[in-house]
């Protein structure tokens, strides 16, 4: 059985104490710039000004972006709006509209920590059918977040938030989904929300994921923007939302260090 265990730990690093001390301020902040994106969001703004806002109480707050230059991501924060899945690219073009959903994607790194979270905001009044599908995206969240402690496992947290996305009519996007987080931006494992009960890596007290889907209203296949090769959007063109948390595994349980 130790072996095992092991075995399945390969490549997941296991945080100490101090080590999720570290990652919950940056958490702590991550939250104060979430909180402050919800309170200025609003129909007129660009996503460029909503870039400005997180680049700014980020460095307020004494951290940096993380997704500023990692692996050439021009821009401080993800905002993916309506049929893009994620990895949306602020800019002065992109107009917020009465109707819209848009995911803004907010990582920290703070004192050498990384933290990630994102939510879903609607834009002014948006229809019943893309409320609905935002709702049901964070229910998604809190079922897999219910399913963490010790001696569970990847697969059956996943499988509980593909579960209660189909029940509700919708596909789970299955080529992206969380990750490691903590002392990098993105470590082992992928941590998928399309997975088998039982299966996958078993849950040992500091570990530290984001539990992050992409829920589409209509089917699950994506494609990558061909001119910025970053941004996701959906196959048949339909909505997709997303919400994430970075949860931490305990002695009993979970903890949420930053949604
Ligand atoms: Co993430």
């Amino acid at each position: 059985m130790e072996e095992e265990v092991k075995k399945v730990l390969q490549n997941i690093i296991i945080k100490t104490k101090q080590q999720i001390d570290g990652i919950r301020e940056s958490g702590k902040r991550n939250i104060e710039v979430l909180d402050t994106v919800a309170d200025k969001i609003q129909a007129g703004m660009t996503t460029e000004e909503v870039n400005q806002i997180v680049y700014g109480k980020t460095r307020e707050l004494g951290g940096m972006p993380a997704p500023l230059n990692f692996n050439g991501f021009p821009k401080s924060v993800c905002t993916s709006v309506n049929q893009q899945v994620c990895h949306g690219i602020p800019s002065r073009e992109v107009v917020l509209r009465n109707g819209d959903i848009v995911n803004v994607d907010v990582s920290t790194i703070y004192q050498g920590y990384f933290s990630d979270a994102s939510r879903m905001f609607c834009i002014g009044k948006v229809q019943p059918e893309a409320e609905h599908l935002v709702t049901v995206t964070q229910e998604c969240m809190e079922a897999g977040i219910k399913q963490v402690f010790p001696g569970n496992c990847f697969g059956t947290m996943g499988n509980a938030v593909y579960r209660h996305a189909r029940k509700n009519g919708y596909t789970v996007v299955r080529q992206i989904g969380g990750h490691g987080v903590g002392l990098e931006f993105h470590e082992d494992p992928f941590v998928s929300f399309v997975s088998k009960a039982g299966t996958g890596a078993v849950f040992v007290p500091g570990m530290v994921f984001t539990i992050e889907p992409m829920v589409n209203q209509g089917r699950n296949q994506i494609y990558i923007d061909g001119g910025n090769h970053w941004t996701v959007y959906t196959l048949d063109g339909k909505l997709s939302a997303q919400w994430e948390v970075t949860v931490a595994v305990t002695e009993t349980g979970y903890e949420i260090l930053a949604y």
